[in-house]
């Protein structure tokens, strides 16, 4: 692993040391096509995929399903059919933003049945993700299914399975994966741009109600507008309640709280960014602060996670947190730290910062390279700037577009998506497990390879 990794550090630097003539290399050409040293624009290269007309239909016709078929809808091609919810207002939105002519149904199974539909969108809560994505691939269907891929750690072995037993093509939602973004980073680290990985983080702040899962509730929602009883048929059952069914993120019979629903992208992007499995320990704390709303999840959330050191990746270290009462409010990143530098990661920008120098006129530190057969040399350097920003060409139509672009691109040419089931469970996992570990109070223990949980 040293090895590999001086040697990719050494790479980097013979083609990235910060002067502008290193940069009109062409892995960073955008850098110099723009001329200052510290900015380059990130560029999509690739046409779109052919013509083959694809029909979708939607299930979960809420916030996200409603932006997945608009993305959809946008690469060429492909044209909506039909809708399923279990809430009548949203069937009834269906037919109004695309047509009347839109098939709408309270039966996933009954939009699985039709014929004419070639993929599906599963954006339903997350209870539903794992039953819905099987029995779609199982009636021939292709599946985008939004994150997390299932609700609990023991869900996910058998989405594998009905996608290697099927074939059908299945993605799951977590759009960063596919951004300019979080390709450029995984290029910077490939060519050792920060050294040697050590330490990831990320973080979310928010404060809003909104933003905290107070979604308001319709006016009509009762019994007769929203079919409950199909909605907790995979659960435990309860009588009709239009909280658990319009704000399901804060109970864990239907979301999976701030780690399934946030984290999991930050999973995704780090093992996309670093190819790894993932952690191999998981250790979550935090409590319910302020929202005191009946939910059952806690507003505010810690996860430290262990990354084991794999073929591809030295041992690190991954530390996330959440706060839905930060007064500060803020953003969400993902930052890579090495022993030479860092990044901050964004689905379409990434921003690199270097140490200036790694000499020191301590007499211990000197002895310790004279000793190890290094010269020692007074001479001052050339440097570089300590950070280069990259940023997305304008009109770039992001990560969403990608991942949904790529998703019918595999279906159209039979090819491979970014995030497949084995990619989603990966993900997903050490995200759910995060809730295990915070509600059972101890650390859980995963093998990231094999993808099974182990004995404490
Ligand atoms: N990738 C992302 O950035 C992103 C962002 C937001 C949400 N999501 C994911 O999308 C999913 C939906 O989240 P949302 O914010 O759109 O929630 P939402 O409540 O706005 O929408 C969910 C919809 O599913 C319907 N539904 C519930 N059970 C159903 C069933 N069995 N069959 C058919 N319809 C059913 C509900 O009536 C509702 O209209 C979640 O899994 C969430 O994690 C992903």
């Amino acid at each position: 692993m040293k090895k590999n990794q001086s040697s990719s550090r050494r790479k980097f630097l013979q083609q990235f040391s910060f002067s502008a003539a290193a940069l009109a290399v062409p892995a960073l050409a955008g850098a110099a096509e723009n001329e200052t040293p510290s900015f380059a624009i990130l560029k999509r290269n690739g046409g779109i995929s052919n013509l083959d007309n694809i029909n979708l239909g939607l299930i979960g016709a809420g916030g996200m399903g409603v932006e997945d078929t608009k993305t959809a809808l946008l690469v060429p091609g492909v044209k909506l059919v039909a809708v399923c919810d279990l809430y009548d207002g949203r069937l009834k939105d269906a037919k109004s933003r695309w047509g009347a002519d839109i098939f709408t149904t309270k039966s996933y199974k009954e939009l699985l049945n039709r014929k004419d539909i070639d993929a599906v969108i599963v954006a339903t809560p997350d209870h539903w993700h794992q039953q819905i994505s099987i029995d779609a691939m199982r009636a021939g269907k292709h599946v985008y299914c939004e994150k997390p891929m299932v609700h609990s750690v023991t869900e996910g072995p058998a989405v594998i399975k009905a996608q290697k037993e099927t074939g059908k093509v299945f993605q799951v939602g977590s759009q960063g994966v596919s951004s300019l973004g979080n390709e450029k980073a995984k290029e910077l680290l490939k060519n050792g741009a920060i050294g040697q990985l050590n330490y990831a983080e990320g973080f979310w702040a928010r404060r809003d109600p909104v933003s905290v899962w107070q979604y308001p509730i319709p006016a009509d929602a009762s019994a007769q507008t929203v079919d409950w009883d199909t909605y907790v048929s995979n659960t435990n059952k309860r009588s009709f309640d239009a909280m658990r069914f319009f704000r399901w993120r804060n109970y864990t019979d239907y979301g999976t709280g701030m780690a399934g629903d946030l984290f999991v992208h930050l999973f995704s992007s780090l093992h996309f960014i670093t190819d790894s499995f993932g952690p191999n320990k998981v250790y979550a704390s935090g409590g319910l602060r302020y929202w005191n709303d009946g939910r059952e999840v806690p507003d505010v959330l810690l996860g430290t996670f262990d990354y084991p050191k794999a073929a591809v990746h030295p041992a690190f270290n991954l530390s996330l947190r959440c706060n839905f009462v930060d007064g500060t409010s803020g953003t969400t990143y993902l930052k890579l730290v090495g022993s030479e530098g860092a990044m901050d990661i964004t689905w379409d920008s990434v921003t690199l910062k270097r140490n200036k120098s790694m000499n020191s006129d301590d007499p211990f530190y000197i002895e310790k390279l004279k000793s190890s057969g290094q010269e020692i040399s007074d001479r001052k350097q050339m440097q570089g700037p300590e950070s280069i920003t990259f940023e997305a060409e304008k009109g770039y139509k992001g990560g969403p577009y990608d991942h949904m672009n790529n998703f019918i691109t595999a279906i159209r040419k039979n090819g491979k998506v970014a995030e497949d089931a084995v990619f989603g469970y990966r993900a997903a996992a050490p995200a759910l497990l995060c809730n295990d570990s915070y509600y059972q109070n101890a650390p859980m223990f995963w093998d990231p390879e094999k993808m099974l949980l182990l004995k404490k």
